[in-house]
């Protein structure tokens, strides 16, 4: 059977951002530990406008080909983590943004967050994110990445290199992850009366 796919979305999209270089240390993580296919998705490539359609999604046809690109793309997830940074102690616009575009593709999938800022380590932003994630119907995981003085673990545009205990905590995100994944493909039995 084929691993599920995840799909790793980098949610900064600032000039000079670090979310590139922690997106690129969890995709590399990832892809070592094998339970998955991967792939690595940057809202900054997508480019995605302000939300642009008439209706909300599921009340009718998507208009824009930016969005039936999207929303191609996020159906083929059968799991996400966003990389999100924490701006004004929340997460940032266009991870929000990404998420408004679309409805069902989300609906049922499990997700995980690698959060970073400052002190915080991104808590607040991972905190902010959670309430919204389920009211589009996917499936939390309880055990998220938070990365502290992300200013001191990336400098310019150097590569991130996770510290102690990082790469553990990144492994048990995805071991819930996983579970969820599976579970989704697992068959169910169906009442027939
Ligand atoms: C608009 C803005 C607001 C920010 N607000 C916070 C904040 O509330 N808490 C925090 O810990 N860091 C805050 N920061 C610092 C960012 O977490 C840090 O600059 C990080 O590198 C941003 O992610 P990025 O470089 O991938 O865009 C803020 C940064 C920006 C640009």
């Amino acid at each position: 059977m084929s691993k599920p796919h995840l799909q790793i979305i980098i949610g900064s999209t600032r000039p000079g951002r670090r979310g590139g270089a922690v997106g690129t240390w969890f995709h590399d993580l990832a892809i070592r530990d094998d339970r998955f296919g991967v792939e690595l998705i940057d809202l900054a490539e997508v480019g995605l406008p302000l939300l642009d359609e008439p209706l909300p999604p599921g009340r009718g046809p998507y208009t824009q080909e930016h969005t039936r690109r999207w929303s191609r793309t996020i159906s083929a997830g059968e799991a996400y983590v966003f990389v999100v940074p924490e701006y004004n102690h929340s997460y940032n616009a266009a991870t929000k943004n990404a998420l408004d575009f679309l409805g069902e593709e989300w609906r049922n999938k499990p997700v995980g967050f690698v959060g970073y800022g400052g002190i915080a380590a991104g808590a607040r932003a991972v905190q902010a994110l959670t309430p919204v994630v389920a009211a589009l119907g996917m499936i939390p995981v309880t055990r998220a990445v938070h990365i502290p003085l992300i200013n001191r673990a990336v400098r310019g545009g150097g590569p991130f290199t996770s510290e102690d205990g990082l790469d553990a905590s990144a492994t048990k995100m995805l071991d819930d992850l996983f579970h969820w994944a599976a579970d989704r493909r697992t068959p169910r039995l169906v009442a027939t009366e």
